[in-house]
């Protein structure tokens, strides 16, 4: 694994649970971890439950004894990584969004084509697609119990920048993040609704806003939290705080039309003062409709319009029966799972893939497609909501 942060964690929290809970034809063995710094590496190797660590991932590359590369750094890094690694023959599980730029991320699901041809994997990390709940909202739109859908409205909505004062990371950064909650948080929001109702964006109209312009340089940063103090300050003594811009966008709203017929709404946002992680959607279709709020996420309401009249009303399913997608493996009727499952699940999916020769989803090629999404939300947005078509990417968007 690459990086050791906020996704490092969850990610070997998922690594260390997933052959404890799940029968799988391959073990996971937590072999070697990388950061940049030795110190902070060597602490979260051992707090992780890593075997060894170091500072270069290059290390991770030459060790014949390393099958999977799992890429948990910002993504400026992403393709260097991931395209050394599908070269060496690992498997390669990159974060989301894939890439920084539509360039990167076709020369990473070019690679992974070649690589797939010599039985290497590759996955990204949209790891809401196994949240129980929204995997079976991708089911009941394929058994057709929706019907023909018309809408999607999905929002994604945080507010951990709100303050002025929060400073610049790397997450504020388009040479490191390549966008900002559109690309952040606007990715998941994208793949979720395509991956559920299994019909891909065709165009956007976009608006985008960066409200806050110029932000306190960070002194140290993690995940979503960060603190600034004298060592950034402009003259070294503690006073008022250097600053730089924020070159990427606090928010982003645009319409879409679905390859389907559906008409969309997607937001995605870092200034919902008062939603942390509100991840919300919402899929009508002729037959009935369906919601899913990450804040409730062991639950799915779903509107059944075949019914009689007279018992007809939004119904509160708890997606917790061992019949569920993923729920056979953990805990009695009722017993709810969280955040952290997702990742659990995404390893399952993955370690089987891999283990069995199957292609695992969502591919770099799906990726790339989201990527092209991203791309026309922000060209649109630059043209004033100018209507823009999304290049086709040959994906899929299958299971
Ligand atoms: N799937 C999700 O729900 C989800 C949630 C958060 C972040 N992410 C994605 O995960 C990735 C990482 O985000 P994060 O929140 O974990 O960031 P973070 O800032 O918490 O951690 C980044 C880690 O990468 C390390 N790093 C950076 N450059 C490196 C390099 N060149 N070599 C080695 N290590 C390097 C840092 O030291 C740190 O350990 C991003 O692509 C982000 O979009 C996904």
């Amino acid at each position: 694994m690459v990086g050791y942060a906020f996704m490092g964690a969850a990610h070997s929290q998922a690594w260390r649970t997933v052959n404890r809970v799940y029968d799988l034809p391959a073990r996971a063995r937590m072999a070697l971890i990388c950061g940049r710094d030795t110190g902070k590496v060597a602490d979260a190797a051992d707090r992780l439950g890593w075997e060894a660590y170091t500072t270069d991932w290059r290390d991770l590359i030459s060790r014949d004894d390393i099958d999977v590369v799992d890429v948990c750094t910002p993504g400026d890094s992403h393709a260097e990584i991931a395209l050394a690694a599908l070269a060496a023959g690992k498997h390669v599980l990159c974060e989301k969004p894939l890439a920084n730029t539509v360039a990167e991320a076709r020369a990473m699901a070019a690679a992974a084509a070649t690589a797939q041809a010599a039985g290497v994997r590759s996955m990204c990390g949209f790891n809401y697609r196994r949240v129980p709940a929204v995997t079976m909202m991708r089911q009941l739109v394929a058994e057709g119990r929706l019907g023909v859908i018309r809408h999607v409205r999905a929002t994604y909505l945080q507010d951990w920048i709100v303050d002025p004062q929060f400073p610049l990371v790397w997450r504020l950064q388009r040479d490191r993040a390549g966008s900002g909650a559109l690309g952040d948080i606007g990715a998941h929001i994208i793949d979720l609704t395509q991956f559920v109702t299994g019909q891909l964006i065709t165009g956007v109209s976009a608006v985008t806003e960066t409200f806050v312009k110029e932000r306190p340089l960070p002194a140290g940063s993690s995940g979503l939290a960060a603190t600034v103090d004298g060592a950034g300050s402009a003259d070294g003594n503690g006073s008022a705080p250097a600053t730089g811009p924020v070159t990427v966008d606090d928010a982003a709203v645009f319409v879409a039309r679905l390859g389907g017929g559906a008409l969309a709404t997607y937001e995605a946002t870092r200034f919902a003062t008062g939603r942390k992680n509100a991840l919300r959607v919402e899929i009508n279709g002729s037959l009935g409709s369906v919601v899913f709020d990450l804040e409730r996420l062991n639950e799915l309401e779903f509107y059944d319009a075949t019914r009689p009249t007279t018992e007809q009303g939004f119904t509160r399913i708890l997606v917790t029966e061992g019949d569920h997608p993923y729920m056979s493996a953990w805990w009695p009727p009722g017993h709810i799972i969280g955040y952290e499952h997702s990742f659990t699940h995404q390893m399952r999916d993955f370690i089987e893939a891999v283990a069995t020769g199957a292609d695992p989803a969502p591919s770099f090629a799906d990726a790339l497609q989201v990527q092209l999404v991203l791309e026309a939300v922000t060209r649109s947005a630059d043209l004033g909501s100018s209507w823009t078509e999304v290049e086709p990417a040959l994906a899929t968007v299958a299971a």
